[in-house]
């Protein structure tokens, strides 16, 4: 009922939920109240307003497209919860230890350790390193918050630092960053593209830092020819439903060429548990169940396709929006880099008025993240300046991009916006 309720609005084209704080518009009236709202409220209101209209609306270009890969992968994944429901063995038994294998041979590390999401894997591994109270970690605030949360959350303190045009750390600002307290850089490779690492891991021998890699949205993008989780003392990876290698749930995975730390994160992840009856340390519960594992290893056997097809979806947007003003385009590959667009993200100086009509003709975006993480008071870190992070926080717009498109639907999106005004 509530379904063709709102489909109904949708076709008239325009939507008005008066009954919340701010008005919620969509539909192809992109009218002057609509695009002023927009104006005054900003970013703020986007992701809320988005969610309300992704609870009401079938998009003609989604997002990201779950119900699409369940098909395709359906029968597998029934004959894995037969085969781990048959087995009786659940967690952290025999799909965990095979995805962890696999994992590291595709990344090309030593050792990798199934986790419960990708915020335990930089806990774990900041934990692991012996990270806590009063020691800093230098990072960005263009990143989701679970990076600052993961550093707060074992004690230590979160130093931020600008990032450059390609939405990744600024590595010529890190060194001023550097007090006598910084015990490690935690950089985020940001919508599949690795960060600058060459100059970065320099300065982190340099000054004996540790250094970690949020790769959460990087699984399978390179660096000199190095996968994203292969450069620093941890990588951790994210398996959220809305990263290119996923479960159906939550997980994440650390990675090291430590054997050392490699054991350390498996006894944190258990409870500090070296054998059953051995407790060497304070740990937690984040385990990865076999049920996850076993999807992981079917999506991770198609990744190299699916990377193959964002970057086809790349390229397509690219050549469809290029030389459009006011509107930019992310880089793609140069430098040693391989990107694996996890994300899509364009900058427009109209941002919030492009989403709007976009999301008007039924394609879904969203703002990543409209208010960056030095901006939201409860932190406490809005002492930080941070000009480009501040700039993009205003113009980043993430475009469709996954396996499940078609060119129509991307010549769609490209189409949309070159007809936007
Ligand atoms: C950059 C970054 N870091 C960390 C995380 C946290 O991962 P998870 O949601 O699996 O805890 C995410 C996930 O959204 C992310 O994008």
């Amino acid at each position: 009922m509530f379904r063709q309720e709102a489909a109904k609005l949708f076709i008239k084209g325009t939507l008005h939920d008066n009954s919340s704080e701010s008005t919620l518009l969509i539909g192809n009236k992109t009218s002057e109240s609509s695009a002023t709202q927009h104006k005054v409220l900003g970013g703020f209101v986007i992701n809320a307003w988005a969610e309300q209209v992704d609870r009401m609306t079938n998009f003609r270009v989604p997002y990201i497209d779950l119900k699409a890969e369940f098909s395709e992968l359906k029968d597998g994944l029934i004959d894995d919860l037969v085969t781990v429901g048959e087995n009786a063995r659940l967690i952290l038994r025999q799909e965990v230890q095979q995805l962890e294998t696999t994992a590291a041979e595709y990344l090309g590390v030593e050792h990798a350790v199934g986790v419960g999401s990708g915020t335990d894997a930089l806990m774990l591994a900041l934990k692991a390193l012996g990270i806590g109270s009063g020691d800093e970690v230098i990072t960005v605030a263009h990143t989701f918050v679970a990076t600052i949360a993961a550093i707060a959350n074992v004690g230590a303190i979160p130093v931020l630092i600008d990032i450059q045009d390609d939405f990744n750390i600024d590595s010529t600002l890190l060194e001023e960053a550097i007090t006598s307290a910084t015990r490690a850089v935690m950089v985020v490779h940001m919508n599949g593209r690795c960060c600058e690492m060459k100059p970065i891991r320099e300065l982190c021998e340099r000054y004996g830092l540790e250094l970690v890699e949020d790769a959460a949205q990087a699984f399978g993008s390179r660096y000199s020819g190095q996968a994203a989780g292969s450069l620093g003392a941890f990588g951790c990876f994210s398996f959220h439903p809305m990263k290119i290698l996923h479960c159906f749930g939550d997980g994440g995975l650390v990675t090291t060429n430590d054997a050392g730390l490699a054991d350390t994160v498996r006894m944190l992840r258990n409870h500090g548990q070296r054998t059953k009856d051995e407790i060497i340390m304070y740990g937690v519960n984040s385990r990865l169940d076999n049920l996850q594992a076993a999807f992981l290893l079917r999506s991770i056997a198609r990744l190299d396709g699916e990377i193959e097809r964002r970057r086809e979806i790349a390229s397509r947007y690219h050549h469809g929006l290029e030389g459009m003003a006011g509107v930019d385009c992310p880089e793609m590959d140069g430098d040693g880099h391989f990107d694996v667009f996890s994300s899509y993200v364009i900058r427009s100086r109209k941002r919030d008025h492009l989403s709007c009509q976009l999301r008007a003709k039924g394609i879904e975006v969203f703002s990543h993240w409209p208010v960056p993480n030095h901006h939201q008071p409860a932190l406490g870190l809005t002492n930080f300046k941070l000009p480009v992070t501040e700039k993009m926080s205003k113009e980043v717009l993430s475009l469709p991009v996954h396996g499940q498109l078609s060119n129509d639907q991307v010549d769609y999106v490209i189409e949309a916006i070159r007809d936007g005004d």
